[in-house]
């Protein structure tokens, strides 16, 4: 049973290997009692408080809370803020009663003296081991309540000394790996730009020295795409409270007599064998519950986009030729990036203006259409639906239509504006403008971009006093087009991208596709950003092209050892095909035959990360599906003297055998030998790379 209750009490949810309990103490107050490997046993808990109250560290302050509120004699920071018309800023609740529906709980804390409701929400996913958590707020008063803060779920770890990994990092530099101590105060991960963005990811991920098969680790994710916040905070007595939701930084929601106001959803799950399990539960749960049921299941086209090659050229005749080559490799899409709408010659206009540029294409999309469908390939196409340029027809036509401030002069972000999607009419243009393009024009894939970060939350559609609630009514907008765009076009793909990685979360991985990870494609960059993204995000969803990054200038990285890395998501190629040799042109095709043969192994198997390159001496990480399994290994950079490298393989079985080939000899060797005495890789020379096919016998 994945919902116990004893008493009426204590709640015990129990997943296939771990468990979650808490409990309502005597006071009514919801109380977190454990979170670990599996318990069976419900009568096991008792309801242990925490005891000892002395004046400046009040009970309610020592408890461990499932919902803590701002107020009373609190003093951690809370995870939800109200204040009611009387001035009154505390939530004072008891717990009201609870409702179940199958693998759904939820309870209900109601204020003592005001008509607010807050309802918890727990849906248990026994399978793979993870526990959805959202909450939800119920005016059932006659007066507004406003909301500063309100987060999603509260999580108590028990314990001192804990570390949380998380990113830091800009455009182009995603993912970049930091291990932050957790001993006193509160470490904040937050974003304030409108979309999760670079910085930081709506994570966290806590751990005390855990490693890729060892230890404990806490784990949860936000599946929103605004502005998120992430709070870990070291109580002084000994537990760590960790909260996660939309930002209460410019953040106010009213919630007006008889509505609710629902927070997005956190996915949180707990490893008690360190990071890869952790990570192949998420991947396990993406796949199952977050994906595009339609599309969850189906492998990625390997993508030519002609971004890197030709930028905003992007003529008809030169495409056409492009897309011969590209159909000559092998690539089963052809994307045409930014470039080919309005008067789009730079990033200095036309966004908005969604019609066919008639200089590049005077007889619109349809003869490169055609020309690629001819060549055996599916078409695709870039938007950034949410922007303006001020140098537009659709800005000239609506100026009203964009975030600002009356009195202020605009300020721009990648010399474009962001278009108002709190406003109905902006968001019925865009749907129509996108139905448009996708209904007279065979496409079959769309790169959804969002250059800039969104400020001055001003409009003239909503009054000053809701201005607040701007940044999560844009979110809402922009989910509104992309439901409505999949409702229309159900088989077109769509990747969600923001300058790179700025819109890889959960939030997006419902409507989404597949993310574009980051605008780096120079290898040895990516291997550290891919690392990074597959803590806590499918590969299947890892976009990563091979381009002509690393080729020449400060470092010039082999094409076998770019393919490779490529082939650890779901490949594309970015390449200048016209500058490509014949001999890379053959390896490039031989490359992807291969990539189509372990395909579905890389983007639905089970992902060990061998060795780290952040960590270790050479970077490797396998992907295993039924009988196949797929290892990748990288030497950036020889050592001294070393020219063997041992690698240990996982999640094989010990008894069977299993068929490979190293360096053109083939080999048979049982799993119990490739895990426990591990394969010695000859490797040696900057930048070398191998791909070893493992095969069950
Ligand atoms: C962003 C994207 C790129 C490319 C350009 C086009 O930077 O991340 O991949 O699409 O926009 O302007």
């Amino acid at each position: 049973m994945s919902i116990n209750i004893l008493n009426n009490k204590v709640f015990l949810l129990n997943t296939a290997h771990t468990s979650y309990a808490f409990f309502e103490d005597e006071e009514g107050i919801l109380v977190h009692l454990y979170w670990g490997k599996r318990l069976n046993e419900i009568k096991d808990l008792d309801a242990d408080t925490m005891e000892g109250e002395q004046a400046y560290h009040p009970n309610i302050d020592k408890k461990q809370e499932e919902c803590s509120s701002y107020g009373m004699l609190r003093y951690k920071e809370g995870s939800m803020k109200v204040t009611f018309a009387d001035g009154v800023r505390d939530f004072r609740y008891r717990v009201a009663g609870y409702h179940v529906d199958g693998n759904h709980l939820t309870i209900t804390l109601e204020d003592v003296h005001y008509s607010l409701s807050i309802h918890l929400h727990y849906i248990v996913f026994e399978e793979e081991d993870i526990i959805e958590r959202y909450r939800e707020a119920e005016n059932m008063g006659t007066e507004e309540i406003i909301f500063e803060r309100f987060h999603s779920a509260e999580y108590s770890i028990y314990g001192t000394g804990y570390s949380s990994f998380n990113c830091n990092g800009t455009w182009a530099d995603e993912f970049k790996p930091y291990t932050d101590s957790l001993n006193a105060g509160k470490k904040v991960y937050d974003s304030l730009r409108g979309s999760v963005a670079h910085v930081g990811y709506p994570w966290f991920i806590i751990h005390k020295g855990a490693d890729e098969t060892a230890g404990d680790v806490y784990f949860g994710t936000l599946a929103y795409s605004g502005n998120f916040k992430v709070v870990a905070e070291q109580t002084p007595y000994r537990y760590l409270n960790v909260l996660i939701g939309i930002n209460d930084t410019d953040f106010e929601w009213k919630l007006k007599a008889g509505e609710t106001f629902c927070t997005p959803s956190v996915y949180a799950g707990y490893s008690g064998a360190g990071f890869e399990t952790m990570s192949n539960r998420m991947s396990a749960f993406a796949h199952h519950h977050v994906m595009p049921k339609e599309s969850a299941k189906k492998s990625l086209r390997v993508l030519y986009n002609s971004w890197e090659a030709t930028t905003f050229d992007v003529a008809c005749e030169k495409q056409m030729i492009l897309a011969e080559k590209a159909a000559a490799i092998g690539t089963e899409l052809f994307v045409v990036d930014d470039g080919w709408f309005g008067e789009r010659d730079s990033d200095h206009a036309g966004l908005g203006d969604w019609y066919v540029n008639a200089k590049k294409f005077p007889d619109g999309l349809k003869p490169l259409i055609d020309r690629v469908k001819e060549l055996g390939m599916d078409f695709g196409i870039w938007i950034e639906p949410e922007m303006v340029n001020e140098d537009s027809d659709l800005y000239r036509t609506h100026p009203e239509w964009i975030y600002r401030y009356e009195t202020r002069p605009v300020l721009e972000g990648r010399y474009q504006y962001m278009l108002d999607l709190t406003n109905p009419k902006v968001t019925d243009y865009i749907i129509t403008e996108m139905h448009q393009l996708l209904s007279k024009n065979d496409i079959s894939y769309i790169k959804w971009d969002m250059n800039r970060a969104i400020g001055e939350c001003g409009s003239s559609y909503q009054k000053p006093e809701d201005y607040k609630s701007i940044w999560i009514k844009h979110v809402e907008g922009f989910y509104h087009i992309i439901k409505e765009l999949r409702r229309l076009h159900p088989d077109v793909e769509f990747e969600a991208c923001a300058s790179g990685g700025g819109r890889v979360d959960y939030g997006c991985m419902k409507y989404f596709d597949e993310f574009w990870t980051s605008d780096n494609t120079d290898p040895l960059n990516r291997l550290s950003i891919q690392e990074t993204y597959s803590y806590l995000y499918p590969i299947k969803y890892m976009r990563a092209w091979v381009t002509d990054a690393a080729s020449g200038g400060s470092r010039t990285v082999p094409l076998s050892f770019k393919m490779h890395c490529s082939m650890c998501g779901a490949l594309g190629i970015g390449m200048n095909l016209n500058h490509t040799s014949e001999e890379e042109m053959t390896q490039l095709k031989e490359g992807i035959a291969f990539y189509k043969e372990i395909r579905d192994t890389v983007l639905f198997g089970r992902l060990s990360r061998l060795k780290s390159c952040h960590r270790d001496d050479f970077h490797a990480l396998s992907y295993q599906k039924e009988g196949q399994m797929v290892v990748f290994a990288f030497l950036i950079q020889q050592a001294r003297g070393q020219q063997e490298y041992l690698l240990k393989l996982r999640n094989l079985k010990e008894e069977s055998r299993y068929r490979f080939r190293i360096d053109g000899k083939e080999w048979e060797k049982s799993g119990a030998y490739l895990m426990y005495h591990g394969l010695f890789l000859n490797m040696y020379g900057d930048y070398m790379s191998k791909c070893i096919l493992i095969e069950e016998v």
